[in-house]
């Protein structure tokens, strides 16, 4: 069976899947008809976030069997087509949550204590000890949205350094909040008394855009962390909220178009700080997913679940 990697994953699940008997080939940075014409004689495909598997791509794959996403977020799979045309599809929902929890707490820090634009001044030789006056999280009240895999390890971390949890999880029961030492709320609620929210959802229908305007207006002198899903926060209104100082700051690791182009209004933000979509860029999380991935596509070549 050959299999095609369309987006970089570690090397240890290239080596799982040729072990196993099957060929792989690696065809990065390839989209539109180069796509199309790589994936036609493939049997499996393995995509991060950087390939759009789109039904034209399931339409010209006719001997495809599965597609594996080496991380979480599968919204980049249409899986309504995958369905028609019969092909698994499956991701590794475990591999990367340490990673994605650790990037969101070291974002929570770097924006609530300003540490990009601090070391960015002092590396243009500029002394700005007065400029910057932080906050602590201790004491204060984290408002978590999703309390999923990523979203519970966010919210232990945080709570081990002395904040108070309050989450927003239309899907949790009250018991594992509880377990957690989390106080559901409604979204309102949540928002309003946060002082640093962070967010762990997919992008679906249901959450695109769900935060705005209206929204970001309740987290007022708030934080805002966004390490979970572009498109999710409206990103010209988080622009506005934290440009206007209706927001203390915001710390944004995905976005709605990767990679993100100059035009970007986050980009233009003193108080929005940055990072290119690195939540599960560690070495550990990518050889996890990579693993997990290859053996899933290896399972379903051998008929096995
Ligand atoms: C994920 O969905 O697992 C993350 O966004 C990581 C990634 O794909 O880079």
């Amino acid at each position: 069976m050959k299999v095609l990697v369309t987006d970089p994953i570690a090397d240890a699940g290239l080596d799982r899947i040729r072990e196993s008997g099957h060929e792989v080939e690696t065809a990065y940075d390839v989209e539109g008809e180069a796509l199309l014409e790589a994936v036609a004689d493939a049997n499996g495909l393995i995509v991060r976030s950087g390939t759009d598997v789109t039904e034209e791509v399931f339409a010209a794959a006719e001997d495809l069997v599965i597609v594996g996403r080496a991380g979480i977020g599968v919204d980049n799979i249409d899986i309504d087509a995958a369905t028609d045309h019969g092909v698994i599809v499956a991701n590794a929902p475990e591999g990367n949550v340490r990673a994605a929890s650790e990037h969101s707490v070291a974002m929570a820090f770097a924006t609530a204590r300003s540490i990009p634009q601090a070391h960015q001044r002092l590396k243009n030789g500029e002394w700005a000890k007065g400029d910057y006056l932080g906050t602590e999280v201790n004491g204060k009240t984290l408002g978590v949205v999703g309390l999923g895999r990523v979203g519970q390890e966010v919210a232990k971390k945080l709570s081990s350094l002395g904040m108070d949890l309050v989450a927003y999880d239309p899907y949790i029961s009250q018991e594992r909040a509880e377990q957690i030492g989390a106080e559901l709320a409604e979204l309102e609620d949540c928002l309003e008394r946060a002082d640093l929210l962070t967010v762990h959802v997919p992008l679906t229908d249901e959450t695109e855009n769900l935060l705005s305007d209206d929204e970001l207006a309740k987290l007022e002198d708030g934080y805002l962390i966004n390490c979970a899903r572009g498109g999710v926060v409206d990103e010209a209104a988080l622009a506005r909220a934290v440009d206007e100082g209706v927001m203390a700051g915001a710390a944004v690791d995905v976005f709605a178009e990767e990679p993100v182009t100059a035009d970007n209004p986050l980009l233009d933000v003193e108080d929005v700080i940055v990072t290119p979509h690195l939540g599960a860029s560690t070495e550990a999380a990518q050889e996890n997913v990579a693993v997990s991935t290859a053996d899933q596509v290896v399972a379903a070549f051998h008929g096995e679940p």
